[in-house]
């Protein structure tokens, strides 16, 4: 990859975002993970991949695969002429081990960004004015408000063998404090390599919870509702009428 060194001409700290494709989507059904599908004419994983070129043009890609989907996508960007430098590299058994191998190709003193390849609406920008907040803050994470009214449940199994849902004794969720946290998430790239020598756990559910693990406070700002990840055939509905609208 070119730019290997951390701050550019102005003294800004390089940026790279980390676009994680190595999941194999089981949630979706099908046997094309759904960073493949199509979406108005275009992969899922090609749309979010413009967004971040589109925000800043001297952005460094690095994109994790399955290693059974590298050739596929290669051959892909080929046919379709998606020619973009974008460094690929073999992803891990779960996202935490994925991101770690990312991380090796990211030098110190840069911002990186971590990217679901599956959230391909996200919009312009959100990526310039959260690289522009990340200046400043160590770790960033953009969330959105909860609109429902959230229930805390915890699954029971019934004699029947039938599984249901029952309250969880004294256990109330305050709905003005519950927010859902979104990508991507932008960090100094020494402090995310460093949390990220830290041994797996399986409480790790994003970048963020990684970085908080290793000691470090997250900084908040507001994502955005359409920003949705597409895990289910509901959300690739949903993706693509959205998409439509947005012609
Ligand atoms: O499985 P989950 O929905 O949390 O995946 C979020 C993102 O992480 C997806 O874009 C998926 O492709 C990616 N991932 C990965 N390596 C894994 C598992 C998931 O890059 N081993």
């Amino acid at each position: 990859m070119e730019n290997q060194g951390s701050a550019n001409q102005n003294g800004m700290r390089k940026k790279y975002v980390v676009i994680m494709a190595a999941g194999s989507g089981t949630r979706m059904g099908g046997s094309l993970p759904k960073q493949f599908l199509d979406l108005s004419g275009k992969a899922v994983l090609q749309r979010t991949i413009e967004v971040f070129l589109e925000a800043f043009e001297d952005m460094n890609v690095v994109v994790v695969l399955s290693p059974d989907y590298l050739d596929y996508w290669k051959k892909y960007c080929l046919e379709r002429n998606f020619i973009c430098p974008q460094v690929l590299v073999a992803g891990g058994i779960t996202r935490f081990h994925s991101v770690r191998n990312a991380l090796e190709r990211i030098p110190e003193g840069a911002l990186v960004a971590v990217h679901d390849g599956v959230r391909p609406l996200l919009s312009v920008d959100l990526v310039r004015r959260m690289f522009s907040e990340a200046e400043d803050v160590e770790a960033l994470v953009p969330v959105t408000p909860c609109v429902d009214t959230m229930k805390v449940l915890r699954k029971v199994n019934g004699k029947d063998g039938r599984q249901t849902l029952e309250a969880v004794p004294g256990a109330k969720a305050d709905r003005e404090c519950l927010f859902g946290a979104q990508t991507p998430q932008i960090f100094h790239s020494e402090l995310l390599k460093a949390a990220y020598a830290q041994a797996y756990d399986t409480t790790f559910t994003d970048d963020g919870s990684v970085v908080e693990k290793y000691g470090k406070n997250l900084s908040y700002t507001m994502g955005e509702r359409l920003n949705i990840k597409i895990t289910t055939p509901d959300d690739l509905v949903l993706a693509r009428a959205i998409e439509q609208c947005k012609r």
